[in-house]
């Protein structure tokens, strides 16, 4: 995909700690990254290793007297870091929506369907009469593909499945006709068939109104069908970033390896095994020295627990913060390797 060079949201060292009690535990670790328009780009990561506080301090979710943010999120230009309140409010919904994974926490129980759409239409357009929101209302349960669309406006959310609050969910975030939608787990709750639709529905949706969207999941398989780009989050950090092609034709970071192995494709060899990455990320609260992926590692070495690797460019639009670029379908990663360590030679 050919990228337009501004881009829509321009995230540069995001740090995000949590004060609990009288530790400090650091979910997110200086994480710089941009999505286009019209693009989805994936953040893709095991459980805990900070997707969804990134997400949140991008719109300022976070609770502030226990959340400490640093950094700068702009979009549009505007750094989003530092709008107050107020400003934020009208930025959520209107500019970005947000959709994540429990439809049926995030919707209002006593609230029918269609006039949670029209309340945030309404809400960023004044001036719009209400029989116009309602008939835009009425046309996005049509888009998201709830049938029956008019007799589903009046229902209370209890009365849908899964799968159709989920678009319900959807349909809110688009109502505003925002520029950028994160989607946090949104399918995670559903079972697969209907994961596939949404998903579906949400790539058809970047297709048709030109919505970017930052697609959060901890499963790589979402990431391959629907994703242009995506980072892959360890600890924290972005250990590695691509397209979705490069990602799974020629993954660079063993964690990115690892996870590629662990999960079954339709392009490895039949009967071959799915292996688990061993071990467990460490513990967020205590100081990390070196690659945190270290001690999980099969091809650490000294430096390795020395030194934190930084993002470092292999080719256009791909990076890996590793000390060993890990060796596979490339001859050349040795070579990388080589002159990475010249790069960086420890003090
Ligand atoms: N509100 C919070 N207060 C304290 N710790 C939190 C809070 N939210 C998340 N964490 C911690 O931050 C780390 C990252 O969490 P999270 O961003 O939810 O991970 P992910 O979405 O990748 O599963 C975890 O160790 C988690 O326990
Ligand atoms: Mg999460």
């Amino acid at each position: 995909m050919t990228k337009p060079s501004e881009p829509l949201l321009d995230v540069r060292d995001l740090h995000v700690t949590f004060k609990i009690q009288k530790q400090l535990l650091e979910a997110v670790r200086g994480i710089s990254f941009s999505v286009y328009p019209h693009e989805i780009l994936g953040i893709v990561g095991e459980s805990g290793c900070g997707k969804s506080a990134a997400a949140k301090a991008l719109v300022k979710l976070l609770p502030p007297h226990s959340t400490l943010i640093s950094g700068e999120v702009f979009f549009q230009g505007s750094n989003l870091l530092k709008y107050t309140e107020s400003q934020m409010q009208k930025v959520r919904g209107k500019d970005i929506g947000m959709i994540f994974q429990d439809p049926i926490t995030s919707l209002n129980p006593t609230m029918k369907i269609g006039d949670q759409i029209i309340e945030g239409y309404l809400l960023h357009h004044k001036s719009t009469k209400h029989s116009e929101a309602k008939d835009y209302a009425l046309r996005l349960l049509e888009l998201v593909g709830i049938p029956h669309a008019s007799f589903r406006f009046g229902e209370y959310p209890h009365t849908l499945s899964g799968g159709m609050r989920q678009r319900v969910m959807i349909a809110i975030a688009l109502a505003a006709k925002p520029k950028l939608i994160i989607a946090d787990e949104p399918t995670t709750a559903l079972d697969v068939t209907i994961q596939a639709q949404i998903l579906d529905l949400m790539h058809k949706i970047k297709e048709k109104t030109g919505t970017s969207f930052i697609l959060i999941t901890h499963d790589m398989s979402v990431v391959a069908g629907y994703c242009d780009r995506v980072l892959v989050m360890y600890c924290g950090k972005i250990i590695e970033k691509a397209s979705v092609e490069d990602i799974f034709s020629t993954p660079r970071h063993p964690y990115t390896q690892g996870l590629l192995q662990s999960i079954p494709r339709l392009d490895m060899p039949k009967d071959s095994p799915l292996i688990p990455i061993d071990g467990s990320p460490p513990n967020l609260t205590e100081k990390i020295s070196g690659c945190a992926f270290c001690p999980r590692c099969k091809y650490s070495m000294p430096i390795c627990e020395e030194q934190t690797p930084q993002l470092q460019e292999l080719k256009k639009g791909h990076d890996v913060a590793c000390w060993k670029t890990a060796p596979d379908q490339d001859p050349k990663s040795e070579e990388v390797l080589l002159t990475r360590q010249e790069d960086c030679k420890i003090d």
